[in-house]
């Protein structure tokens, strides 16, 4: 018995909404958790307000600022040093969203931001841990009981990348599409802000980057068998309270909450999304690689979750070869 240690799940961004609430499910699982954030403070600031007991004790913070991928590379390599042999899951979670910039943010390494975050650098940072993952102990330890689980990546997708989805097809900037990708053939540095190489638009931007997410579980799930990597993503529901949404009007920030709630019915509790996100990333009923996992944007009490169908922009398995490589390119991979 003592041979075999806890199993661990890494998750970017803790410090607020559906990351920090993924926390105490996790736990209740039997896991230790590493929690990448840019500000290990903050993050612990945060846990320390849900967590009672000694259960923070399960949890290692690692800081690692996404939008900057050398300071990827020195927390992978650290996460790898301490944590290879019991990293058994992924969850990409981080991500930035405004949709009121006039004109691009850059990343330290001048890329536009919500792309360097929400995708970049999940994309570096999942490729620096892949060898980690595939060959850590093949049997942990979970609430006392040994298991053997197959390693996991799980990537949060959105609504409205989806365009088989209605709220993919919202046209207010425009529905993800990653275009011809010249702004990924030509470097995506400014004067290129988007991934089709044309005008900047910073919700179609978020949009985009979440649609990378998702071509990069689909990906993901075509370079591995299903018996060395399970590769999924979900849309968690409308979580239409968290910080995300910051950088919206405060009018949006009132009325769009009770709209989902009261009109579409599709909110959702940050606890019940947090909750969701755990077990797609390690319950056994959602060990199917490629699936992105939804429960619909209609919540109603007990509603089952279903494997959602993708759009052809996420599953086109040209385009996503051609995003996975030119990423590979960007990041500095080859
Ligand atoms: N809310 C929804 O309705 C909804 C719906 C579908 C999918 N999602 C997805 O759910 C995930 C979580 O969103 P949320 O609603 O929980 O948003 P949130 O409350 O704003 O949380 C975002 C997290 O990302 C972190 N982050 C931002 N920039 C970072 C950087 N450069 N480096 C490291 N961490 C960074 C934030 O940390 P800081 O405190 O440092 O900024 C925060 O911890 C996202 O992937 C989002 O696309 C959300």
């Amino acid at each position: 018995m003592e041979k075999f240690k806890k199993g661990a799940v890494l998750i970017t961004g803790t410090t607020s909404g559906v990351g920090l609430n993924t926390l105490k499910p996790l736990i209740e699982f039997g896991w230790d958790i590493i929690a990448v954030n840019r500000s290990s403070k903050r993050a612990i600031d945060e846990a320390n307000k849900i967590f009672k007991n000694n259960e923070i004790e399960s949890i290692n913070f690692i800081e690692i600022d996404l939008s900057d991928l050398n300071s990827v590379r020195d927390g992978a390599k650290e996460i790898a040093t301490r944590f290879g042999n019991v990293l058994k899951v992924l969850i990409c979670n981080a991500a930035v969203y405004k949709p009121r910039l006039k004109r691009p943010e850059r990343s330290s390494q001048g890329f536009e931001n919500s792309m360097a975050v929400n995708h970049f650098g999940h994309f570096l940072l999942i490729n620096l841990l892949l060898e980690s993952i595939l060959n850590s102990d093949e049997k942990i330890i979970l609430n006392g009981e040994i298991s053997k689980f197959i390693p996991r990546i799980t990537i949060l997708g959105t609504v409205t990348a989806n365009y088989l989805e209605l709220g993919g097809k919202i046209p207010i900037p425009a529905p993800a599409n990653l275009g011809d990708l010249s702004g990924f053939e030509h470097g995506f540095l400014s004067p290129i802000s988007m991934a089709n190489g044309k005008k900047f638009k910073p919700g179609k931007a978020y949009k985009d980057s979440k649609l990378c997410n998702m071509i990069t579980a689909q990906e993901l799930s075509k370079r591995f068998t299903p018996d060395k990597l399970i590769s999924n993503s979900l849309y968690p529901g409308c979580v239409a309270k968290t910080k995300l949404f910051r950088n919206t009007p405060w009018i949006f920030r009132v009325l769009f909450p009770l709209f989902q709630k009261f009109i579409t019915g599709g909110y959702v509790s940050e606890r019940l999304a947090g909750r969701r996100v755990a077990l797609v990333a390690t319950n056994e009923e959602y060990a199917r690689t490629g699936v992105h996992w939804s429960w619909g944007n209609r919540q109603k009490l007990g509603k089952k979750v279903f494997s959602q169908k993708l759009s052809q922009r996420i599953i086109d398995p040209y385009t996503s070869s051609r995003v996975w490589k030119l990423t590979k390119k960007l990041v500095g991979l080859i």
